[in-house]
């Protein structure tokens, strides 16, 4: 059985890709969602799709994440319900920088029990501060399909120009190194406590995201596949 097959199977969970900007978490979660066949939840992603709509929630999320800050807890939970309510969740689903406070994390505990899904499995990314800042600078995505490169380590066949459908490559404009210093300090302020709540709940696992981008898949699957066997349905 393939690395891949093994864990195509019924998720009926939530999993959480926990880790600072760069790590990897969205490039993994893309990933992962095409091989379960779940949806890939990016509160980032919802966030920017709400400024470029021009919606009241995007609008009010705007100058806050221009400046690197984290959105307030109410918005960020409002359209996280909103986005779980649809058929597709059903059966579990991936959040990839989802939650990031104390108080989503335990709204989302909330929410998982009263859908009968139980306890997430958490996965934190651990990558040095040398590579988060390669990652984040060499960032380039495609405006169409959101497919993610990186000038130094990814970069795509033709400059500019996205390998799956021709799309043009964008830099995301919090990736500039003054915004990028305090998504970082956010991070550590107010997300790496997750570690701790979810370690005290036992379903944090670990991963070396310093790796390459297979190497760190191959990990991934490896921690999911452990997971079923503990809990015998992921
Ligand atoms: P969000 O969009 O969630 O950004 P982030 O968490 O800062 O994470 P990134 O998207 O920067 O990094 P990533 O870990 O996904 O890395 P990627 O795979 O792209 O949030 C943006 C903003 O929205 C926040 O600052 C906040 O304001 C707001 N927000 C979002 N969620 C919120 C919430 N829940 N509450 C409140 N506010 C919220 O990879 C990075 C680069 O590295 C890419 O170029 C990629 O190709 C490359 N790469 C990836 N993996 C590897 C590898 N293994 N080897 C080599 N290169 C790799």
């Amino acid at each position: 059985m393939t690395d891949a097959s093994a864990v195509r199977m019924a998720l009926k969970r939530a999993l959480i890709f926990l880790g600072p900007p760069g790590a990897g978490k969205g490039t993994q979660a893309k990933r992962m969602a095409k091989q379960l066949g779940v949806p890939h939840l990016s509160t980032g992603d919802m966030l920017r799709d709400a400024v470029t709509r021009r919606t009241e929630q995007g609008r009010l999320a705007e100058p806050i994440m221009e400046r690197g800050d984290l959105v307030p807890d109410d918005i960020v939970l409002g359209m996280v319900e909103e986005r779980l309510s649809r058929w597709d969740c059903d059966e579990g689903f991936i959040f990839d920088g989802f939650p990031r406070t104390i108080r989503q994390a335990e709204e989302l505990d909330e929410i998982l029990q009263r859908r009968g899904l139980g306890k997430p499995l958490v996965i934190q990314f651990q990558v040095s501060p040398e590579t988060l800042v390669k990652r984040v600078a060499g960032r380039w995505t495609c405006s169409v399909g959101g497919e993610t490169y990186n000038i130094f380590e990814r970069p795509p066949k033709t400059p500019g120009i996205c390998d799956n459908d021709g799309g043009k490559l964008i830099q995301r404009s919090d990736d500039q190194p003054e915004i990028v210093k305090e998504r970082f300090a956010a991070y550590e302020r107010q997300t790496q406590p997750l570690a701790d709540y979810y370690r005290t709940h036992g379903v944090l696992e670990v991963v070396d995201g310093d790796a390459g981008v297979e190497e760190v898949t191959r990990a991934l699957n490896e921690i999911v596949k452990r997971a079923e066997g503990r809990n015998g349905h992921l």
